[in-house]
């Protein structure tokens, strides 16, 4: 849609153009969907079709194709799980009768309504509270049919918030609208948010940054995900820095196994 950056001319004047000083060439950065949503802005590279792929082995996975919840995490801050976690939504949401909804569950640094160039809206906190509908707190994204479940309202203890009654309920309620329902968590490591998410979820996708994640911290996630009685179904690399995918096998992610 937007590219981060664009240069207007001066006659064609914007809000913040009046408001700068010297409008002879002004540049107006955008608030612009994440880059990194290949889904969104480079559907044809070859990203997007890894993502597609990363899909299609889901779907494959799904046998009973009843709608499921999916759970992507990590096990440390900053390793790729919103921008997977929104990817993966898009992919699934090209899949033809296939509603999907992408809910923001990382209530302590919420980044999603961010990557999507939405404003923050009512979202899963206010819904788990009580406060708002859930039909009030979905909305569409703008791609395909996808919608979203923003994080909603600040909270001072968004483990209770997760950990309450209602978010089955709320899987169980969005279950009979979606067939997918991807959501984003917290990292494992620093809070018990995500392992309470995950051990109720149907399937955990669990994000590694390549050259960045901790073997050691890796494994921790990981137990503690299988301990909490998760269904860890596979692993997505999330990020390809400084190498070439298209020429180089060994950066694709590994397989979803059963
Ligand atoms: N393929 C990529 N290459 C480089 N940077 C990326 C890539 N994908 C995402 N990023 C950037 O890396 C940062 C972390 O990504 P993202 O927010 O998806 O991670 P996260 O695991 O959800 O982080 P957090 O733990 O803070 O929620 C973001 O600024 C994002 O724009
Ligand atoms: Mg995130």
């Amino acid at each position: 849609m937007h590219g981060p950056a664009m240069f207007r001319s001066r006659k064609a004047k914007t809000t913040a153009e009046s408001q700068a000083q010297n409008d002879d060439l002004v540049v107006i950065v955008d608030r612009a969907v994440n880059p990194y949503l290949v889904m969104f802005h480079e559907p044809a590279s070859y990203r997007a079709e890894q993502m597609r792929a990363l899909r299609n082995r889901l779907a494959t996975l799904n046998a009973d194709a009843e709608p499921k919840t999916l759970v992507v995490t990590s096990a440390s801050r900053s390793e790729g799980k919103t921008v997977t976690a929104l990817n993966l939504a898009m992919a699934l949401s090209e899949l033809e009768r296939q509603q999907v909804v992408v809910v923001d569950a990382d209530l302590r640094r919420p980044s999603i309504e961010r990557y999507l160039n939405l404003n923050p809206g009512p979202g899963l906190s206010d819904v788990l509270q009580g406060d708002v509908p859930l039909e009030k707190a979905l909305r569409p994204v703008g791609f395909r049919r996808l919608m979203v479940l923003g994080a909603g309202t600040r909270v001072n203890n968004p483990a209770d918030v997760l950990n309450g009654s209602r978010i089955d309920e709320l899987f169980a309620r969005l279950k009979e609208r979606f067939q997918y329902i991807v959501i984003d968590t917290p990292p494992v490591l620093p809070s018990t948010d995500a392992g309470v998410l995950a051990a109720r979820a149907d399937g955990t996708l669990f994000v590694l940054r390549l050259e960045h994640t901790l073997k050691g911290s890796a494994r921790e996630a990981l137990r503690s995900l299988q301990e909490l009685g998760a269904n860890v179904l596979g692993t997505f690399v999330s990020e390809l820095r400084g190498r070439d995918p298209e020429s180089d096998p060994d950066l694709r992610y590994d397989s979803v196994e059963d």
